[in-house]
């Protein structure tokens, strides 16, 4: 995919923008403020129909307007795509595609793709488990056509669920059972469901991840688990990760190591990402070594598929197990809704816990990157790469590996506000532009 054009009217605080684009890697500079991030911001919108940031259609019209346009020439699939997009401040908005009115955005999002990598997306690395369950479920969104409306209709049974918990009190929690039961039916059906497209989706990304890892730090190994939330709980039964209530906004203290994450003996079945190609194992078929169960290679299956009705069986038993502990706080605590990632770099150190800012950052890119791949895979394309203010923090010799890396892979488009992180950098062939008061001049 190659952007050759790019109109704006009325977009954010830009009136008017016209750009013909012929190089693979894009520069805009310009000062805090000045409206690199709304430029990419665009370019995002015309492929993925909706802004990367938590905006409204009408935080994208400028405020002196009541519309906007954003218009593009993208070329995709050896053909020249013409999209223009008119937003409305009254809501509604028109799509033409090749001068052809559209009536849905998947019109023209469906064989299109960008990556964007901002600032925000550390907190994918850096935050609570909330940002990296949805790292896998927006790639879902976007691969996997019934995703949406699976992950829908989960969050629909599990409030229906949490608003039976808070009705339960200690006087009718047997009377309870029956109606819990029919929601936990549901609950598992669907949260198996997503766990599994999730697993399948992680088996994907972790080896394109750790490719990327690897090339940024050699020597030292990564890895990318999926971490059960009846795993997040420690022997005491408090959560690994704090507050409960709360997820999206839980600070983990707990440095998270291998040792963690394995099984304990009181299951009866076990799920250990210890091996790559663990999957779902009767208790029979495994060995207990020092109070853990730990499955022995012969047992593993090669994929990382789980049958869905093994974990439907170990969801169900994690429900009832820590139902009188879901009265007790009122909410559900064992789900996909709970699930995390656990990212490590090195001696098997949580990189959220133990990497430096510049690792961190990396790890963020290359789950990006690894997403990329992933993308251009779906699409049989080569989709856009968006990099906003990714140069900070990065050392020289990083630097030098993300430029040469992306190379002539994918168009990149990168921003920048402090032209020293510029310094020494091989820009020879890139377009350079400066965005200030308003206005997008070359450079
Ligand atoms: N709807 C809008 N209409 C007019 N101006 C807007 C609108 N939305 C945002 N802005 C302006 O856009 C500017 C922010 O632009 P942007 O976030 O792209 O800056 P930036 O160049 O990325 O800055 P930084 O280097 O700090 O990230 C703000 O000054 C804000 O006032
Ligand atoms: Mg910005």
């Amino acid at each position: 995919m190659f952007l050759k054009y790019l109109e704006l009217k009325n977009f954010r605080n830009y009136s008017n923008v016209n750009l013909d684009l012929n190089s693979g890697l894009i520069l805009f500079l310009g000062n805090n403020g000045a409206g690199k991030t709304n430029l990419l911001e665009s370019v995002f919108y015309l492929s993925n129909g909706k802004s990367h940031r938590l905006s409204t259609q009408n935080d994208l019209i400028n405020w002196k307007s009541d519309y906007c346009i954003i218009r593009g020439i993208i070329e995709s699939g050896g053909e020249d795509k013409l999209i223009e997009i008119q937003l409305n401040n009254d809501g509604s908005l028109k799509i033409k595609l090749n001068k052809v009115f559209i009536k849905n955005k998947s019109g023209f999002t469906s064989d299109l793709a960008t990556v964007i990598f901002s600032p925000d997306d550390l907190r994918i690395i850096k935050s609570s488990p909330f940002y990296r369950r949805n790292f896998l479920d927006d790639i879902l969104e976007k691969t996997d056509r019934n995703f949406l409306s699976l992950r829908l209709k989960y969050q629909r049974i599990l409030n229906q669920r949490n608003s039976l918990l808070k009705s339960i009190s200690g006087f009718n929690i047997s009377s309870s059972n029956n109606t819990i039961e029919v929601w936990n039916e549901k609950l598992v059906e669907m949260g198996s469901l997503i766990i599994n497209k999730r697993l399948n989706l992680l088996n994907l990304i972790k080896t394109k991840f750790i490719k990327y890892m690897n090339y940024f730090f050699e020597s030292r190994k990564a890895d990318v688990r999926y971490i059960f939330s009846w795993d997040r709980f420690e022997p005491n039964g408090n959560f690994t990760n704090g507050n409960l209530e709360n997820d999206t906004n839980i600070s983990d203290n707990q440095p998270a190591r291998k040792k963690d994450f394995e099984y304990n003996a009181s299951s009866h079945f076990v799920l250990s990402d210890l091996n790559d190609n663990a999957v779902f194992i009767e208790t029979d078929t495994i060995s207990k070594k020092s109070g853990a169960y730990f499955v022995s290679d012969k047992d593993c299956l090669n994929n990382y598929s789980l049958n869905n009705i093994l974990l439907g069986k170990v969801f169900e038993e994690k429900l009832n197990f820590y139902f009188k502990k879901d009265v007790a706080i009122k909410t559900t605590t064992v789900g996909p809704h709970r699930d995390d990632l656990v990212i490590t770099l090195g001696d098997d150190c949580d990189i959220r816990n133990f990497g430096s800012q510049g690792q961190q950052r990396i790890a963020a890119i290359c789950l990006k990157l690894a997403e990329l791949d992933l993308l251009a895979e779906n699409i049989n394309e080569k989709p856009m790469l968006l990099l906003d203010d990714v140069l900070s923090e990065l050392d020289l010799e990083r630097k030098h590996l993300l430029l040469q890396l992306i190379g002539n892979n994918y168009q990149t488009f990168i921003t920048a506000a402090n032209f020293d992180y510029l310094k020494d950098i091989d820009l020879k062939y890139c377009e350079k532009y400066l965005v200030k008061d308003n206005e997008i001049k070359r450079y």
